[in-house]
C-alpha cells in the first residue's frame, strides 16, 4: 500500500491559495491537510469554514483533511463539515466529551480522527479505538510549521501501530510535523500510512521532485 502524502497549507501561499494548492496535487498529492489554529488552543491562528468552502468553490476534490486545534471543538464541526471537509480531526484535550465529538463529526458524514500531541499519553486512545478511522500522531508541538521533527515520537508509531493491529483496526496512522524527503522513511517504518508534510513540500522549489522524493524515499522504507 503506497503512503498516503497530505501536504499541510499552513506553509502554501495564502495570497494564492487556491492555485498552489492545485499546483501541489498535480505534483502528486494526494491529501489537502488543513490546520485550523485558534490563539486558544494553540499560539497561532489560522483559516476556518469559509476558506475550505472557497477550495471547494475553487474546484478542489481531493479529500481534506482539516486538523482542528481549536477549543472548544463541537459549535463549529457542523460548519466544516458543510464547508466540504472530508476529514475532521480533534485533539482529546480541546473538547470536553471526546465520544460525542467523534460522532457529531460522524452524524455531518465526514470521517472522524483523533490527535495526539507528543506529550498526550496513547492510551488516550484506547476508549476511542473503534470509533476513529484516522490517528494522528504529532510529531512536533501543534501551532507552527517549520519545527524540528520530535525523534521519540517514532516508538510512539511503532506503539500506536501495535495498538491498532491488536484491536484489528484499519484507522489510518498519520504523523504530522517536521517531516522531510530525510526522515519519511523511518516515519514510514515504524508503521505510519499517512503523512503531513508543510514546509518540506510548499518551501521546495519542485514540488513535485520533492513529492516524488518522499514516495521512492517511503518507498524502498516498506521494502
Ligand atoms: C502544526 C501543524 C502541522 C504543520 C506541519 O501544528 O499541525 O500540520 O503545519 O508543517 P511542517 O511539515 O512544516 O512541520
Ligand atoms: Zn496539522
Amino acid at each position: 500500500m503506497s503512503v498516503i502524502i497530505a501536504p499541510s497549507i499552513l506553509s502554501a501561499d495564502f495570497a494564492r491559495l487556491g492555485e498552489d494548492v492545485t499546483h501541489v496535487l498535480k505534483a502528486g498529492a494526494d491529501w489537502v491537510h488543513f490546520d485550523v489554529m485558534d490563539n486558544h488552543y494553540v499560539p497561532n491562528l489560522t483559516i476556518g469554514p469559509v476558506v475550505l468552502e472557497s477550495l471547494r468553490h475553487f474546484g478542489i476534490t481531493a479529500p481534506i483533511d482539516v486538523h482542528l486545534m481549536i477549543s472548544p471543538v463541537d459549535p463549529i464541526v457542523g460548519e466544516f463539515a458543510k464547508a466540504g471537509a472530508s476529514v475532521i480531526s480533534v485533539h482529546p484535550e480541546a473538547t470536553l466529551h471526546l465520544h460525542r465529538t467523534l460522532h457529531l463529526i460522524k452524524s455531518h458524514g465526514c470521517q472522524c480522527g483523533v490527535v495526539l500531541n507528543p506529550a498526550s499519553p496513547l492510551e488516550l486512545l484506547l476508549p476511542v479505538i473503534h470509533e476513529v478511522d484516522l490517528v494522528l500522531l504529532m510529531s512536533v508541538n501543534p501551532g507552527f510549521g517549520g519545527q524540528k521533527f520530535i525523534p521519540s515520537v517514532l516508538e510512539r508509531i511503532r506503539r500506536v501501530r501495535a495498538l491498532l493491529d491488536q484491536h484489528h483496526s484499519s484507522a489510518r496512522l498519520e504523523v504530522d510535523g517536521g517531516i522531510t524527503v530525510d526522515n519519511i522513511a523511518d516515519v514510514v517504518r515504524a508503521g505510519a500510512d499517512t503523512v503531513v508534510a508543510g514546509s518540506a513540500i510548499f518551501k521546495s522549489a519542485d514540488y513535485a521532485a520533492t513529492i516524488h522524493a518522499m514516495r521512492q524515499a517511503a518507498a524502498r522504507s516498506a521494502g
